[in-house]
């Protein structure tokens, strides 16, 4: 089975989903840290190089263009199923779930670990609260269509095990 775990920066994504695929004896991919790896950059560096339409681009063909294994847990970076049709080719090729966190506790998380995420290096306190609510209401209707929403308050490896368990199959 192919996971794809998709959410807004700060929601685990990643950390969740190294567990995850250790936990269920699979291959784990992190796509930013693929496209990173591609182009030998950060995705600051990026984005501050070539803006924010070059990265979607991009990120778009990494996506698709990344060679699976049959089983495999993938994190995407925050903005990915928002942008040209990602979510249904990420749903037409395997189960996608959603880490659901509310703003003020996204805000708390991404306090540290802002600088390498470019959305965020300008923004501080109630900047940042106001800026996640913002950028969470225009991407929840794209994340809202993943097969699988999990509340990612307290979400363990072990709890998205279970869910993909009952609702996955
Ligand atoms: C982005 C999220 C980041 C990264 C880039 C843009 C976004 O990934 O792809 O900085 O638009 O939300 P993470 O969600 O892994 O931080």
């Amino acid at each position: 089975m192919k996971i794809f775990l998709i959410g807004f920066m700060g929601s685990g994504k990643t950390t969740l989903g190294r567990k995850l695929a250790a936990r269920m004896n699979c291959e784990f991919i992190d796509l930013d840290h693929k496209l990173e790896q591609q182009v030998e950059l950060s995705i600051a560096e990026y984005f501050s190089f070539f803006g924010e339409d070059a990265f979607r681009k991009l990120e778009s063909e990494v996506l698709k263009k990344t060679i699976y294994p049959d089983d495999v847990i993938v994190s995407t970076g925050g903005g990915l199923p928002c942008y040209f049709d990602n979510i249904d080719w990420m749903k037409a090729n395997g189960k996608v779930v959603y880490i659901k966190l509310a703003p003020k506790i996204l805000a708390d998380r991404l306090e540290s670990g802002k600088e390498e995420r470019p959305l965020l290096q300008d923004k501080h306190d109630d900047d940042l609260v106001a800026f996640i609510e913002q950028r969470l209401a225009e991407r929840e209707a794209f994340y809202s269509q993943a097969t699988i929403i999990a509340d990612g308050l307290s979400l363990t490896a072990e709890k998205l095990e279970q869910i993909l368990e009952v609702k996955a199959t």
